[in-house]
């Protein structure tokens, strides 16, 4: 049995690793300011005397120098996350995922607590190549074009981690995870999933940004928690950074389309330009596709549920009042 610390933990990705870890015997302890997450999320095992909740920031350092000592390791997922949230908080999403991350490295390293720090495959930028690999070139847009600091706020992360790790010797993982969606997560930050299946459920107009042919790739949620808990658990892993991502990839007009199949729905499909939802100067990337080798060569990780898994756990849940 262990105890760990989840920054972020009353998130989608946190509060699904909570209930998962505790469900292994292990302790589990969650900072979370609730700036995107919700007490919502924690509430089936906040009882739990396993469990407990600090509503805090990762930005105080001195709450985390009090809980980091207490624990054995860190998935630190707590960060300004979705691109529409980054666009409209451009400084606070900087100070979090850099003060933030810098925070929790600094206290890791003072009591030598393990860290899995959750990147993004924005890392990657407009990098449209067919397979993305670890060591594949970031390819960014200028600076003007806010959606790239969170990018370059995650990079600098993991640049930080990996510092961590080979100058003070702190035992460090870095994943890069691609569109993980499932039940529970919301769509009020830009995550498309959910947001069409409740436009689909109200026969309402599905808005699809853009032309619609750029491509994504979705990984369940339960896919990612096997993926973190098997990484943070592997010493073979130190000091190395993964993707995590399924590459099955849809078209968002398909992905429209497929939604309103499978939920029945007489919602039409409208496009909207990018720039009266994210503003002017926006740029999107065609593409982005994961390779999965690497993880699957390291942990014989690979997702086991679909698209399909995906928008049929989502109505389930929320046919069952979410
Ligand atoms: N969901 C995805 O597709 C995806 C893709 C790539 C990377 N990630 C990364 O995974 C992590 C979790 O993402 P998620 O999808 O669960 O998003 P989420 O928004 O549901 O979770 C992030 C959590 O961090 C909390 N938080 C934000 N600032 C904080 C602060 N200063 N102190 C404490 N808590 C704070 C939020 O309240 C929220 O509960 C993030 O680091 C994100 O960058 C997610």
């Amino acid at each position: 049995m262990s105890k760990y610390l989840i920054t972020g933990g009353a998130g989608f990705i946190g509060s699904n690793l909570s209930r998962s870890l505790l469900n292994k015997g292990h302790k589990v302890i969650v900072i979370d300011d609730l700036s995107t997450g919700f007490l919502e999320n924690i509430k089936d095992f906040e009882a739990d005397k396993n469990f407990k909740f600090y509503l805090d920031s990762v930005m105080n350092f001195e709450i985390l120098d009090k809980i980091i000592p207490q624990i054995d390791a860190i998935f630190h997922l707590a960060a300004a996350v979705g691109v529409e949230y980054v666009i409209n908080n451009p400084l606070k999403s900087i100070e979090i995922n850099v003060k933030g991350t810098e925070n929790v490295l600094q206290l890791a390293n003072k009591y030598k607590k393990k860290v899995l720090i959750t990147s993004t495959s924005e890392i990657y930028g407009k990098n449209e190549k067919d397979s993305l690999s670890e060591e594949d070139d970031r390819v960014l847009g200028t600076t003007t074009i806010n959606r790239w600091s969170y990018s370059n706020t995650k990079a600098l992360d993991e640049f930080l981690g990996l510092a961590y790790f080979n100058v003070k010797k702190l035992p460090l993982v870095i994943v890069r995870l691609f569109n993980t969606t499932g039940p529970g997560q919301v769509g009020d930050y830009g995550m498309v999933v959910p947001r069409f299946i409740k436009q689909a459920l109200l026969n309402k107009t599905i808005t699809v940004y853009g032309d619609g042919k750029q491509t994504r790739c979705f990984t369940h949620i339960d896919d990612v928690i096997i993926a973190l808990i098997e990484v943070m658990g592997n010493k073979k892993c130190e000091g190395q950074i993964f993707n995590i991502g399924n590459p099955q990839e849809v078209s968002i007009n398909d992905l429209a389309k497929k939604i309103i199949k499978i939920t029945n729905s007489s919602s039409k499909i409208i496009n909207i330009p990018y720039e009266n939802v994210m503003g002017q100067n926006f740029e999107d990337m065609k593409r982005r596709v994961p390779n999965i080798e690497k993880i699957n060569s390291f942990i014989g990780w690979s997702p086991k549920f679909d698209l399909k898994k995906i928008i049929d756990d989502i109505l389930i849940y929320l046919k069952n009042g979410e």
